[in-house]
């Protein structure tokens, strides 16, 4: 089965595009593959957090990830921070990676432009993400667009580090989920949604009262015409709520167009469904939320197990770097 691992960071509020976008697909491929999910905690320290927000976060990210259907006795599901060797591993990268290579990566500038303190960590960010991925024998790492440059330069580091001091890293590569729709914005459908949206009405988030979700679907914003058809880019409203549709009911939004002659009813069922989606999700997250042991203890496995694969990378990296056994 082919390794794949994927990172999300602990701080910001998953919503209905980074689920239907990701996260589903996370539970999908628990299945087909070797999975492991890290909640990158050590990443989000690259900017000043608030230690009380941060702690509430990772917590709950973890139990929105258990709550979705990431079953830890299946995929390999941790808090990096929990895993030593992913700091260690980072040191070992830093010294791989050269600082050239570093100041080229477009996150690195875009978010440092944007900073009034720029921590060093956020400049070898890259070399602390190249750790995760490779100590665990990756070889595949599911990304967006903005991710692919990091992937490419794990790629770099690893292959410099095989020929410098032996075979040690298995290369992975940067894959493109096939499956996962696009969400756009329900009140900007030209955007993506996004946590930075403009009106909360336009951002659908998991956690949020299912009432409120239903009406954020019933005022989507749709155009003048009346026509439901499948069209992007002279529909976008309409066209959303089509892709949501079919996202969450497995189904074709050509297909499902031909069933509707208004905008109301689509918007309705758009609603329902979602609805019906999220519903069991919030009850499993609300579960959890109130027995925070038992999330412990699911981490605990999860840190056991992605412990064993690292540190076993991280006593081959070693050893062949030449570094006295203690
Ligand atoms: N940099 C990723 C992001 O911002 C998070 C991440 C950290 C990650 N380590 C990773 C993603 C390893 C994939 C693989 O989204």
């Amino acid at each position: 089965m082919t390794r794949v691992f994927s990172g999300i960071q602990p701080t910001g509020e998953i919503h209905l595009g980074n689920y239907l976008g990701a996260l589903r697909n996370w539970q999908k491929m628990q299945h087909e593959c070797d999975a492991v999910y890290c909640i990158v905690d050590l990443h989000a320290l690259t900017v000043p957090q608030d230690p009380k927000e941060l702690h509430a976060a990772t917590l709950r990210m973890a139990q929105l990830l258990l709550a979705t259907g990431i079953d830890p006795e299946k995929a390999t599901m941790f808090v990096q921070s929990h895993v030593r060797e992913h700091t260690e591993g980072g040191w070992l990268m830093e010294t791989t990676v050269s600082f050239g290579e570093l100041r080229r990566m477009t996150q690195f500038k875009d978010k440092s432009e944007r900073a009034d303190f720029i921590s060093a960590g956020l400049f070898t960010y890259p070399a602390l993400q190249a750790a995760d991925i490779l100590l665990h024998d990756t070889e595949e790492v599911p990304v967006g667009e903005d991710q692919k440059q990091h992937i490419e330069i794990t790629r770099d580091i690893a292959e410099r580090f095989n020929s410098r001091y032996g075979e040690t890293f298995v290369l992975p590569k940067a894959v493109i989920p096939k499956t996962g729709a696009r969400v756009m914005d329900l009140q900007n459908p030209e955007n993506k949604m996004s946590k930075s949206a403009e009106s909360p009405q336009g951002l659908v988030k998991l956690l949020e009262p299912l009432k409120s979700i239903e009406k954020k679907f019933k005022r989507a914003v749709t155009d003048t015409e009346t026509e439901v058809r499948y069209d992007p880019a002279a529909k976008p409203g309409v066209s959303n709520l089509l892709s949501i549709l079919a996202a969450v009911t497995d189904g074709d939004p050509h297909e499902l167009a031909k069933g509707y002659t208004q905008y109301g009813p689509l918007k309705t069922d758009t609603a329902e469904a979602v609805v019906e989606a999220i519903r069991p999700i919030q009850a499993r997250y609300e579960e959890l939320a109130n027995d925070p042991a038992e999330t412990a203890r699911l981490l605990g496995l999860g840190a056991d197990k992605a412990r064993e694969v690292a540190a076993r990378t991280i006593a081959r990296a070693k050893k062949n770097l030449g570094l006295l056994e203690g």
